[in-house]
């Protein structure tokens, strides 16, 4: 294939993914390549030392494959985008320089990409999602409610006042030895399953009448039930099979009771389409259930497909494409440095 048009390269560094995509102005993924660190797995957990280094390891190799399997030359390259926040701050800076190094010896913009918008923007990269739809961005780091108005434009509704649904996820999975990355194997464990076998957990927040989480008393239920179990000698492995399906319906509840409020929000006008993404969206029955909560409130839900969920470069590129097509000037300064703790502009 031959490439005319300037292309987006972007880079994502922010956790346990080291990855890169190369789009073209019209939003068409013309390459892309993910690798997920394995080196954790023996933690139970991402350790930021090692992963900063896993992702200055294999970073340029990621940068060459994806260029030579596109068949292109770095000079066709028209903007270098990369995930400077939030985020690991060792992962976050390899992938920051690599970007503002490459966007200063080839002249052209660095752009500075918030990977929580990414995940809000996601939900329009493979399909129609048009402005404004709700939000719900649940990942490992975050559980919130938005209303993304327009590109840029952003209306926060809630948040987890705790821990993150991704966090519920992998914590109780690291607790029945599942192995990592929790939230994906959790699901597996689950759909062998029986919830109703496990005495009711939490459904912290519940009903409240606002679109904030919690997820920290269910939590410590499941370490009490497992540490119980444990000390019984109880802990079958179709024993963590039912528990691992207890606990996935009871953060589904919590979401999808969360999310309920949200869309009651969206009923009242012209927005009639709710949102999904980051990688808890990734899971089957959360999918399920709040497609069928929107569709009972007359809404459209909207998911991208799980890799989009996850963590991806693609998600990054989207948002310069997102910016260049709406024609808003781009987040692109060589000043701006990595921000672990960066948090999206909101209108109020
Ligand atoms: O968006 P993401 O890849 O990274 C962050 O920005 O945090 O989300 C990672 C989170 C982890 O907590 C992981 O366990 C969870 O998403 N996750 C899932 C599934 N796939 C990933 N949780 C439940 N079911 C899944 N299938
Ligand atoms: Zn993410």
């Amino acid at each position: 294939m031959t490439l005319s048009k300037p292309l987006i390269l972007a880079i994502e560094t922010s956790c346990d993914e080291t990855a890169v995509a190369l789009l073209s102005e019209d939003g068409e993924v013309v390459h892309h390549c993910l690798y997920s660190q394995e080196i954790h797995a023996a933690w139970g957990g991402v350790v930021p030392e090692a992963a900063a280094r896993a992702h200055a390891e294999r970073l340029p190799s990621q940068l060459r494959h994806v260029l030579r399997e596109a068949r292109c030359d770095i000079t066709q390259l028209g903007w270098i985008a990369a995930t400077t926040g939030p985020g690991l701050m060792g992962g976050l800076m390899v992938g920051v320089m690599m970007a503002k190094a490459m966007a200063m010896a080839l002249r052209v913009p660095f752009v500075a990409v918030n990977h929580l918008e990414a995940h809000l923007l996601s939900a329009r990269i493979e399909q129609s999602c048009p402005c404004p739809y709700g939000m719900l961005l649940v990942s490992g780091g975050h559980t919130e409610l938005w209303l993304v108005e327009d590109v840029g434009v952003y209306r926060h509704w809630g948040r987890s006042l705790d821990d993150a649904a991704g966090e519920a996820f992998d914590k109780t999975a690291r607790l029945l030895g599942l192995g990592y990355p929790g939230g994906a194997l959790l699901e597996q464990w689950a759909a062998r399953g029986c919830a109703s076998a496990v005495d009711a957990l939490p459904r912290p927040r519940i009903d409240k009448n606002d679109c904030d989480f919690s997820f920290s008393g269910l939590k410590t239920a499941v370490a009490q039930l497992v540490a119980r179990e444990e000390k019984n000698g109880t802990l079958s492995d179709q024993r963590k099979c039912d528990i691992a399906a207890a606990v996935q319906e009871a953060i589904c509840d919590v979401i999808v009771n969360r999310c309920r409020r949200a869309m009651t929000k969206l009923c009242d006008g012209e927005r009639r389409v709710f949102a999904a993404a980051g990688g808890v969206a990734a899971n089957k029955m959360l999918r399920q259930r709040l497609q069928a909560a929107a569709s009972d409130e007359g809404l459209s839900f909207v998911a991208p497909a799980p890799h989009l969920c996850t963590d991806n470069a693609i998600m990054i590129g989207w948002v310069a494409r997102e910016y260049l097509q709406a024609g808003v000037a781009l987040p692109s300064d060589l000043q701006q440095e990595p921000n672990p703790r960066w948090r999206i502009a909101t209108v109020v």
